[in-house]
């Protein structure tokens, strides 16, 4: 493990070696020496500022971009006026390029204040060849750019930035590798993403995620296992499984097992007290995985299960190999054996060739399934997608018209559901200090949902038993009751 290697031990000036991850200990050693030489010469400490767009892979990435800044001497920034940024951007919509392209223009002006700033970009978005040269040609002022496929190798480039001159650049196409024991710098002390698995084989036909992260690999179970101990000793008590779609966890891979089969092992993990995972395709949710989370006390009551559409037209279009009525179905029988669970749900709106009707069709089974959450996305055309190319594309307007219409139904459906709870006694997590009120903490309950109760800071990172009192919408404030 990471934890028993001492990098000042590492001789630096040697060639480096070939096999991973002990070439990137060797570089993360020189970026050492690099960070504590400026330092020095600047007579203050280096300060680095991880920034990250998107989904919870990305966020879990950053720990591993932290880990290795940390690791090389630099200090934590509050905010981008430091010595090194890197944006961990996404590209699943084209709103999050948008938002990379505005804030670069601001760093730009930072840079001309600090010279010697320093500016990395990577993840989803540098995949695409057109990204690239658009920073190319604008953004010549960036050092180093790389992509989802060489993250693992973050040490060696930094490296290289610090000793070169001009802009870094490396970019892969695909991978089959998967580099273990490299260190993180967690954002949380009591819970942790543990990548499961990388990439996605299933090419839903709006997706441009098949493209940007490669084709689907799974990490053998005895890394999983040992990650996790290592973390349980750690202090934590919270994990979430993260992979594109962890249903098919272990399909073509060396080893023999399936998601359900992970989540029985990772449940003997002593210590350990809730289990979360994200996402899962409604294809391959099997009924074992359905039986394993009905029997368990440590997995977390919650489901987030992408619907996209209810139109069995749409879904076709869209390649989600499942119907209208495939969907009910699943959340029927899953409501059935597990009554407390949340399910929430992914829905896109405005996909081409979607009509109104179809919109009905999509709000028919929100009320139907009952979510607790839908996150609404209005359809962003992503080039080299089979969608782009369709000729049906829907108007800017009428989309908006669908979108907003659904998203009423889900806020009014959301609502009614977490009604429910009030009045209940659950157990909840205290996750931090209430941003607005310092007497208060938040908390999220086994199905996801937020509270807010009274309390002290002490109680951050343990379950509590928290008496649900008031119904706020979307979150409810309560009363602590005990530890
Ligand atoms: N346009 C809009 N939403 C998209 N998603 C993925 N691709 C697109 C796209 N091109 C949404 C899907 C997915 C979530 C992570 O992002 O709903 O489940
Ligand atoms: Fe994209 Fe579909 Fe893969 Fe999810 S399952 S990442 S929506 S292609």
């Amino acid at each position: 493990m990471y934890e028993t290697i001492d990098l000042d031990r590492i001789d630096s000036i040697q060639t480096p070696p070939e096999e991973e991850p002990a070439r990137q200990y060797y570089f993360l050693a020189r970026c050492r020496k690099y960070v504590e030489n400026e330092s020095r010469r600047m007579g203050r400490a280096l300060t680095a500022r991880v920034v990250t767009f998107g989904c919870q892979m990305n966020a879990r990435d950053s720990e591993k971009l932290s880990g290795i800044l940390k690791e090389a001497g630099f200090q934590t920034a509050d905010d981008e006026e430091a010595d090194f940024v890197i944006y961990n951007t996404c590209t699943v919509r084209d709103n999050a390029n948008q938002r990379v392209y505005g804030r670069l223009g601001h760093l730009n002006s930072l840079k001309k204040k600090n010279p010697r700033m320093k500016i990395a970009l990577c993840g989803c978005m540098m995949q695409e060849p057109s990204v690239i040269e658009k920073i190319r040609k604008s953004y010549s002022f960036v050092d180093l750019i790389f992509g989802t496929h060489n993250i693992y190798k973050f040490a060696e480039l930094l490296s290289a930035m610090f000793e070169q001159e001009g802009m870094v650049l490396d970019i892969w196409k695909d991978t089959d590798r998967i580099v273990e024991d490299l260190p993180a710098s967690r954002k949380y002390p009591f819970k942790s993403g543990i990548n499961i698995m990388f990439g996605c084989n299933n090419f839903c036909s709006y997706c441009i995620v098949p493209y940007v992260r490669g084709r689907e690999r799974s990490r053998a179970p005895r890394d999983i296992l040992r990650e996790i101990t290592s973390l349980v000793s750690e202090g934590v008590v919270e994990v979430m499984l993260l992979g594109q779609n962890v249903n098919s966890y272990g399909k073509n891979a060396e080893f023999s097992m399936t998601f359900a089969q992970l989540l029985e092992e990772v449940e003997q993990i002593e210590g350990l007290k809730r289990i979360r995972f994200m996402t899962s395709h409604p294809k391959d949710l099997s009924d074992d995985l359905i039986q394993v989370m009905k029997k368990s006390t440590k997995i977390c009551r919650h489901l987030h299960l992408p619907l996209q559409s209810g139109s069995t037209r749409i879904l076709e279009a869209m390649n989600r190999k499942y119907t209208r009525e495939q969907y009910l179905r699943l959340a029927d029988k899953i409501r059935r054996e597990i009554p407390d669970i949340s399910l929430t749900t992914d829905i896109i709106v405005g996909f081409p060739g979607e009509e109104p009707r179809d919109v009905d069709e999509t709000i028919d089974v929100i009320q139907k399934v009952g979510f607790d959450n839908a996150f609404t996305f209005l359809y962003s055309r992503r080039t080299g997608t089979p969608a782009a190319a369709m000729a049906n594309q829907v108007m800017p307007e009428v989309a908006k018209e669908g979108f907003d219409r659904l998203l009423k139904v889900v806020q009014d459906t959301a609502r009614q559901n977490i009604l429910r709870l009030k009045g209940q006694v659950l157990d909840a997590l205290t996750e931090e200090v209430n941003e607005q009120d310092e007497h208060f903490l938040t908390g999220r309950l086994s199905n996801n949902t937020i509270v807010h109760f009274r309390g002290d800071k002490s109680l951050v990172g343990k379950i509590v038993k928290v008496h649900l009192k008031e119904c706020h919408g979307f979150y409810y404030v309560g009363e602590l009751l005990s530890e």
